[in-house]
């Protein structure tokens, strides 16, 4: 599929890291986002709109998608946290205009519709491996609307409407819009400026995937043939990991990127929440061949030269690397 394609929440983490991607390969490229967090860290390109925009104007969506080969669906309130300040916001947009979407998708000739879900469907489980026969168990609203999507989209396959669905692992490393709100992420900006990093718990097992490989599978999804993808639903993560060998992985990494610096202490604390999350991403290595090339360190790695680079200023502070702090203010802005 060489066509364009329009990413929905294109400017967002995941979109800043997979727009320059597709653009490099040369494929044209639309970016439908409300800008919630700004619209500076996507390039300037000719092949490249963008388009400022709600998801929930399907009217405006159907314009734009006009011509376009493929979507990638990644637009959402993307945490717990924020969907929770507004819960009201949070099902307009992450639930009650997705079925509108697709169908305009579909209508404007759209071949294929790439769906962002989350390995957060699950739940907690003890399973060793959980794979996409796993039972969902959604604990919150966040995970609960995107197990309800892809209920939907999963009625819209059709021979000339593909669809797929993708159950990523949490994402770590470096984007031009940044979230620090990300277990890697959060404990690498700690061991940074901190020096310092408590760690909840402990043992509570995380799956996460490295930014590069998260985008290099959305773009493998545009290529790969109908009948690879034809309504299928794939997780998608790399290692999984302890929290607790997490935040040791981020000591080690940062200590040895920035020698001069303070060594880090890492301090445990006690918490309830012990949930863990285990998952098992054979079948899209088997069926797809998608096997994620970096590693945790990688990720790590990359932020601190990132923050070397003075890439990140203020990153202890400043609301806009952390979405709950960026959509409270917003919502303040709003009632005020
Ligand atoms: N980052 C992760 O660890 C992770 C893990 C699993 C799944 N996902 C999913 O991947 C997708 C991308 O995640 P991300 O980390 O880039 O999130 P993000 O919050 O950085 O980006 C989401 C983008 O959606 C936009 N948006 C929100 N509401 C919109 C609306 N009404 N209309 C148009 N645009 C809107 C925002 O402005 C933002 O740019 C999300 O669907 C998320 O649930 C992410």
């Amino acid at each position: 599929m060489k066509g364009k394609v329009l990413i929905t929440g294109g400017a967002g983490y995941v979109g800043c890291v997979l727009v320059p991607l597709l653009l490099e390969a040369g494929r044209e490229v639309a970016v439908y986002d409300i800008m919630y967090y700004g619209k500076g860290n996507l390039p300037s390109h000719p092949k490249l709109k963008v388009v400022k925009a709600d998801i929930r104007d399907t009217a405006r969506l159907a314009a734009e998608v006009k011509g376009c080969d493929a979507v990638i669906h990644l637009a959402c309130i993307s945490n717990d946290p924020s969907f929770e300040l507004d819960a009201g916001l949070g099902k307009s947009i992450n639930y009650d205009c997705f079925e509108p979407m697709v169908k305009a998708c579909r209508d404007a000739g759209v071949r294929r519709f790439i769906y962002a879900s989350s390995s957060s469907v699950y739940g907690v489980s003890e399973s060793p491996e959980v794979t996409e026969e796993h039972p969902l168990k959604p604990l919150t609203d966040y995970s609960r609307y995107k197990a309800l999507c892809e209920d939907i989209l999963r009625r819209y396959q059709s021979p000339s409407f593909g669809t797929v669905i993708i159950r990523p692992a949490t994402v770590c490393g470096y984007s031009p819009r940044m979230r620090l709100d990300l277990s890697v992420n959060i404990l690498t900006n700690l061991a940074v400026n901190n020096r310092r990093v408590t760690v909840f718990g402990g043992s509570q097992k995380r799956p996460n995937l490295h930014i590069a490989d998260m985008a290099e599978l959305y773009a493998l999804l545009l290529e790969l043939p109908d009948d690879k993808l034809a309504g299928d639903t794939f997780n998608a993560g790399y290692q999984n990991h302890t929290i607790a060998q997490l935040a040791e992985m981020a000591r080690r990494v940062v200590e040895a990127e920035m020698p001069e610096k303070a060594p880090i202490e890492i301090v445990a604390s006690p918490t309830d929440d012990l949930r863990s999350y285990h998952v098992s991403s054979g079948k899209i290595a088997a069926r797809l061949g998608f096997r994620p090339k970096r590693s945790v360190e990688d990720a790590i790695r990359d932020l601190c030269r990132a923050f070397k680079a003075g890439k990140l200023p203020d990153s202890l502070t400043d609301p806009r690397y952390f979405n709950v702090k960026t959509m409270k203010a917003l919502t303040s802005a709003r009632s005020a």
